[in-house]
């Protein structure tokens, strides 16, 4: 059981750079989105999930208040977007990342949400296979990320 809490704003860096680092060469090349990760979490209306070990940030994931038009229309108040999942490397695979994703489930419940979305790289299994544990649904949409490589979009009711 990890301890999942709320980033405190000081943190924002730490948390964008952990992201860099968890997502390797695709981190590094992908400024543009973690720009945007940057100026999302900034919103009023965005929670960033964060958690630590030994006094430094381990894993990050970002809740968005779900709006039409992908993120740029209006609010849909009974919809949670998740977007920035990541675990330092070092940490993976000992079940931080689900941990995350069922925090921001709980908290999405707790808030009044309806239904939670993501979208995720086709060729990332790892992530995939997680989010089909944790209840995710294919909806059939394919978009591209910011580097073109396609993404497939999820939701999952709640
Ligand atoms: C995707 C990502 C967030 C997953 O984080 P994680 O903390 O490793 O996730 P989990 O530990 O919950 O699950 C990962 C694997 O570890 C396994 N695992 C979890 N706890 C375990 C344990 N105690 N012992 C052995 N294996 C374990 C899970 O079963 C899962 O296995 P699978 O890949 O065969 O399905 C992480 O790999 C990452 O940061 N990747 C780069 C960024 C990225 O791709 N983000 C997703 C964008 S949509």
């Amino acid at each position: 059981m990890v301890n999942i809490r709320p980033a405190r704003p000081e943190e924002l860096d730490a948390a964008i750079a952990l992201w860099v680092e968890a997502n390797g060469e695709i981190g590094v090349s992908a400024t543009g989105h973690h720009e945007n990760l940057q100026i999302w979490a900034n919103r009023d209306d965005a929670a960033l999930l964060v958690t630590e070990e030994s006094g430094s940030l381990v894993g990050m994931l970002l809740c968005l208040q779900g709006r039409t038009d992908d993120g740029l229309g209006d609010v849909i108040l009974a919809l949670t977007h998740l977007t920035g999942l990541a675990v330092l490397p070092n940490l993976q695979r000992v079940g931080i990342g689900q941990e995350l994703v069922e925090a921001a489930i709980k908290e999405a419940r707790r808030t009044g949400r309806n239904r939670v979305t993501l979208w995720t790289r086709e060729e990332n299994d790892v992530a995939r296979r997680l989010f089909d544990r944790c209840g995710f649904l294919p909806t059939g949409r394919r978009g591209a990320d910011e580097r073109g490589a396609i993404t497939l979009h999820f939701e999952r009711a709640i």
